[in-house]
């Protein structure tokens, strides 16, 4: 890398003499339209105007803004419930087998995924599994966007009988009878009533189940019954939720180039990047239009799109955000639920998420760019293996096999589309948690 500070080393003042000519006309042209005055050489290093400049410093770790609070979850900045949440993320014990953990799929070390197309728990499951470090300061969870909080979120999987494959009361009884799970849990969320009674509170039951026993258990139970496993189940949602909204993706060689930027700082610029990886990301603010979806400083806008990824022969259509936002609608957990600590006003998300076919048909949750070259396969149901396959679908925009592709044109060619590659890898980093945070934590 250091082979390159010897480019175009008269970039400082040009840079600075840019900035002044471009106060006027460039200042009013979008990002899209800056490139379209191009044929400059790309292969040599950019030059930015201050349009340009302006979208960069949108998307550095530099602006990256406090974590939105969460007020259907009161305890999401506890500490103690922080580590609680940890210990429940890394422990097996919470799976029909005893072998699988949020971990099992979401991996610290896999940048919290598994490397696999679609995750595998107890039994293979439709989707990918998301990187989850950042996904904090998204309204919206799962591919299609079924929970509208995190907490919310994790009880899914717990549930889910292709991941951990329990049923809340199974969980509900561990914290109850594990004498370290259960004073932990007390310190935080006050006392847990006795559920040693199993005709009341048989060990297995749920409303999700796909074993009937099971789901009869639940259904024989009574309403105030039901309510009290309910509350210790989100509760567990609540604590885990309180420990990944801890995760932050660290700095990445983009982050130093931005800040070096900032700074006029040429030499700095040329170190962290190549000429190369500096024209793809100006592809990438500019002709190729990422952009526009994959915005901020997570490089999500935290918004939904058909991006007319095909379906895999074997899964039927995936409607994605079609029926996840009815499902949220409806989840007995969402926001305005009995279960959240939410007022009604703060559920603001939840009440005018949008719901009309052609907005949701198909769409699917835009998900961060951080650490995308340790994150393949990608796409919802891991479509595609490499980075290249993700570019060569951008560019040559199949029709959507179900409602409408949101892409648009950019027809990029054979040394753009490299260019595009090689930045993404400039998104890689190290998580900016101390390790102790990544990995299971010391006995509660
Ligand atoms: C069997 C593998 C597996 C296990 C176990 C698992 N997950 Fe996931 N996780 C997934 C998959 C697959 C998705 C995407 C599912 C979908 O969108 O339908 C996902 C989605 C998520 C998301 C949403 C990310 C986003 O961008 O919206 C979070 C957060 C998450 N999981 C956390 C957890 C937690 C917490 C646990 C433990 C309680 C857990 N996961 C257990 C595979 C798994
Ligand atoms: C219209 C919004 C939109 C635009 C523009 C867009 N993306 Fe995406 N991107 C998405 C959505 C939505 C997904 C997930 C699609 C799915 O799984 O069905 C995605 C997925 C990805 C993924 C896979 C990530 C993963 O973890 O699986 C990569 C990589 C990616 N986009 C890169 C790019 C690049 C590079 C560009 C510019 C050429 C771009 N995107 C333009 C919306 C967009």
């Amino acid at each position: 890398m250091k082979s390159i500070t010897s480019l175009h080393t008269h970039a400082l003042p040009l840079l600075i003499i840019l900035a002044i000519l471009s106060s006027t006309a460039e200042a009013q042209q979008t990002t899209q339209s800056t490139t379209s005055s191009k044929q400059e050489d790309y292969s040599t290093y950019p030059d930015w105007n201050q349009s340009e400049i302006a979208t960069l410093s949108a998307q550095w770790l530099g602006k990256l803004q406090p974590l939105p609070v969460d007020p259907s979850n009161r305890f999401a900045d506890d500490p103690d419930a922080a580590k609680l949440g940890q210990t429940i993320f890394f422990d097996p014990r919470f799976s029909a087998n005893g072998k699988v953990s949020c971990a099992s799929c979401h991996h610290p070390e896999k940048a919290f995924t598994d490397g696999l197309a679609r995750a595998q728990g107890i039994g293979q499951t439709t989707r990918s599994a998301p990187a989850i470090s950042g996904v904090a300061y998204s309204p919206w969870f799962f591919w299609d966007g079924r929970a509208d909080s995190q907490w919310a979120q994790a009880l899914g999987p717990l549930e889910d009988g292709r991941e951990h494959g329990g049923d809340r009361s199974f969980h509900a009884h561990l914290i109850h009878d594990d004498p370290t799970y259960r004073s932990a849990y007390e310190a935080i969320f006050g006392s847990i009533p006795d559920l040693s009674d199993n005709k009341r509170f048989p060990r297995q039951a749920g409303p999700l189940a796909s074993d009937r026993k099971i789901l009869d258990a639940w259904i024989d139970m009574s309403v105030e019954d039901q309510n009290t496993i309910n509350r210790l189940f989100t509760n567990i949602g609540k604590a885990i939720a309180a420990y990944e909204r801890r995760l932050v993706p660290g700095r990445s060689r983009f982050d130093r180039y931005v800040e070096a930027l900032l700074a006029e700082d040429v030499s700095a610029m040329k170190t962290a990047m190549t000429a190369s990886e500096a024209n793809g990301l100006r592809l990438f603010i500019g002709k190729a239009m990422c952009v526009t979806c994959h915005q901020g400083p997570l490089f999500t806008h935290n918004g939904f799109h058909n991006a007319g990824v095909p379906f895999t022969e074997d899964l039927k259509k995936d409607w994605g955000r079609f029926n996840g936002v009815r499902k949220a609608l409806t989840n007995e957990f969402n926001c305005l639920g009995n279960y959240s600590d939410a007022d009604e006003n703060d559920c603001i998300e939840l009440r005018f998420a949008k719901v009309t076919r052609d907005e949701t048909i198909g769409a699917f949750k835009v998900p961060g760019l951080r650490n995308v070259a340790k994150t393949a396969p990608y796409m919802h149901s891991g479509q595609f293996t490499t980075l290249a396959e993700v570019l060569e679908h951008y560019n040559t925009r199949p029709k959507s096999l179900i409602g409408h592709s949101d892409l648009l044109p950019i027809e990029l060619n054979r040394q753009e589309l490299q260019q595009l590659e090689d930045f993404l890898h400039t998104l890689s980093g190290p998580s900016s948690n101390d390790s102790e945070l990544l990995q299971a934590p010391a006995p509660l």
